[in-house]
C-alpha cells in the first residue's frame, strides 16, 4: 500500500490496519506486561508498524489506517507461542492413563513396551493424510486460543521412513493452517524394538542416516532429545547434537524430566536453544544455561499427568535470570491436554509462577526458545501476531482456565474473528 504525506494530507492512509480504544500488553520493557493502557497498535505489509499511547497517535486513526479496528476495553496481546508439542501421532493411550491410575509408573509402562513405543507401533502404521487429518484437528483446538506459532516434533517413527512421513505431515500442517509451524526432528526419543539390544546402533543410524536425510530435504528446523534412563544417556545425545551441528541445525533437548543426568548441560555446552521439562535440574545446570543463553522450557503438563513431586527450579532459574518458557507438550503419554491456555493455570498453580511470567512465558520467551527473533512482543518491526481478549487484566487467563477464548486474532496482520466466550 502506498503511503506517504502530500500537500493536503496523507495521499493514502499509511498503515493497513489500526487498533484503537484497548490496552496493550506488549510483553516488552521493563514492566512484568509491557502494558500500554489506552494503546493503539498498527500494521502494515504483515508488521507491526506502530505501537504507544493512542494519544500519541500522529492523527485521526481513520486518517491513518485502511481499516480501523475498534477493540473497546480490550486486552490485545502477543500471539500465543506453543514452543514444544507432539501433535503428530496415532493411536491412543487411554488404557496406560488407566494401568496409571492403579499404581503402574510412567517408567514401568515403558519398560513393558508400552509408553512411547505404543505411541510407536500405531504411527508407523496410520497412513500419512490419516496422521495430517488428527494433527490437523488437535491444532485446530490451539488455533482457537489464539496460537500464532507452534513447535511440532516428530519422534514416534524411530526409523527413517515413519520419521519422515511425521516431519512431512508437519510441513504440510503449516501450508494446510494459517499458522507458522516450526519442525523438529525427535529420531531420538526412545530405543525401537528392533534395536533394543543394541541402541548404540540407533544413535548411529540417527546420526548417520536420518539428520542428513532430514536436514537434505529441509523437513526439520532443530534436533531434539530425550536424555534419560529410559531413553538415550548424555554421552548418547552428544553423538546427536554433534550429527545436527555438522547439518547446521539448532539444538533442545528433553531434560532432567524424570531424573538428573546433567542434559542441560549438555544442551548449553551446545549451545541449545532450550532444555525442557527440568523437574531435576541443578543449580550447575541452571548456571549452565544461563551462560549458555539457553531457555528453559517449563511443561506443567507432563508434571500434572505424571503427578510428579518434584517442582523444577522456579527461584534459581529467577536467580540466574535464565529465561522461562511454557508449553503444553501435547502428546499421548505424559501430557494430553491440548490447550496452551490451561498451561498458564498450571504454570502459576504448581510451579508458582506469576501470571506476567506465565503469560511472557507464552509469548516472549517461548518465541526465544525457538529462535524466533521477529515475534513474541508487540513491538514495532515485529510480525503482526495478536490477539484481542474480553478480560479485565490479562492475569485472568492465567486465574481462569478453560474459560477464556480470544474475540479477533491476528495472524501475519490478517484478522480473524472467533466467538466471544469470554
Ligand atoms: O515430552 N519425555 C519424553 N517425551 C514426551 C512424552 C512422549 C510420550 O509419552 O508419548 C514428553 O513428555
Ligand atoms: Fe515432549
Amino acid at each position: 500500500m502506498a503511503s506517504g504525506r502530500s500537500e493536503g494530507g496523507w495521499d493514502a492512509p499509511p498503515w493497513d490496519g489500526l487498533w484503537v480504544g484497548g490496552n496493550l500488553a506488549t510483553m516488552a520493557g521493563p514492566e512484568e506486561y509491557g502494558t500500554i493502557e489506552d494503546g493503539a497498535l498498527a500494521v502494515e505489509d504483515g508488521e507491526v508498524a506502530w505501537v504507544g499511547p493512542q494519544g500519541n497517535l500522529p492523527g485521526k486513526p481513520e486518517d491513518l489506517a485502511a481499516t480501523v479496528h475498534p477493540v473497546s476495553g480490550a486486552w490485545i496481546l502477543p500471539g500465543l507461542v506453543d514452543c514444544h508439542t507432539h501433535l503428530v501421532w496415532a493411536g491412543s493411550r487411554a488404557d496406560e492413563f488407566e494401568q496409571r491410575l492403579q499404581g503402574v509408573s510412567y517408567e514401568e509402562i515403558a519398560r513393558r513396551g508400552g509408553g512411547i513405543l505404543s505411541t510407536v507401533r500405531a504411527t508407523r502404521e496410520a497412513p500419512e493424510e490419516g496422521l495430517l487429518e488428527a494433527a490437523g484437528r488437535r491444532l485446530q483446538r490451539l488455533l482457537e486460543e489464539g496460537v500464532t506459532t507452534v513447535e511440532i516434533k516428530s519422534g514416534y517413527g524411530l526409523e527413517p521412513e515413519t520419521e519422515v512421513k511425521m516431519l512431512r505431515a508437519v510441513r504440510a500442517l503449516g501450508d494446510r493452517h494459517p499458522v507458522q509451524v516450526v519442525s523438529t526432528f525427535l529420531g531420538a526419543h526412545a530405543v525401537p524394538p528392533e534395536y533394543r539390544e543394541d541402541p548404540d546402533g540407533y544413535v548411529e543410524l540417527v546420526c548417520r542416516e536420518m539428520i542428513p536425510t532430514v536436514a537434505e530435504a529441509g523437513l526439520a528446523d532443530a534436533v531434539d532429545g530425550f536424555c534419560e534412563t529410559i531413553a538415550f544417556s548424555v554421552e548418547q545425545m552428544d553423538r546427536v547434537f554433534d550429527a545436527a551441528a555438522e547439518h547446521g541445525l539448532p539444538v533442545k533437548l528433553h531434560a532432567e524430566q524424570l531424573t538428573n543426568l546433567g542434559g542441560a548441560e549438555l544442551v548449553a555446552r551446545h549451545e541449545g536453544l532450550s532444555a525442557d521439562h527440568l523437574e531435576h535440574l541443578d543449580e550447575d545446570g541452571v548456571a549452565a544455561m544461563a551462560e549458555a543463553g539457553t531457555v528453559a522450557v517449563l511443561l506443567p503438563g507432563a508434571f500434572y499427568t505424571l503427578r510428579e513431586t518434584q517442582v523444577p527450579p522456579v527461584e534459581l532459574l529467577r536467580r540466574h535470570e535464565v529465561p522461562m518458557a511454557l508449553a503444553t507438550d501435547w502428546n499421548p503419554g505424559s501430557s494430553p491436554l491440548g490447550s496452551l491456555l490451561w498451561m498458564l493455570n498450571l504454570a502459576c498453580t504448581l510451579f508458582r509462577l506469576t501470571p506476567g511470567e506465565a503469560l511472557a512465558g507464552v509469548t516472549r520467551e517461548a518465541a526465544r526458545a525457538l529462535g524466533l527473533s521477529d515475534r513474541g512482543t508487540l513491538e514495532i518491526g515485529k510480525r503482526a501476531d495478536f490477539s484481542v481478549w474480553e478480560v479485565e487484566r490479562p492475569a485472568a487467563l492465567a486465574y481462569e482456565p478453560a474459560t477464556h477464548r480470544p474475540v479477533e486474532i491476528v495472524r501475519g496482520g490478517a484478522p480473524t474473528t472467533g466467538p466471544s466466550l469470554s
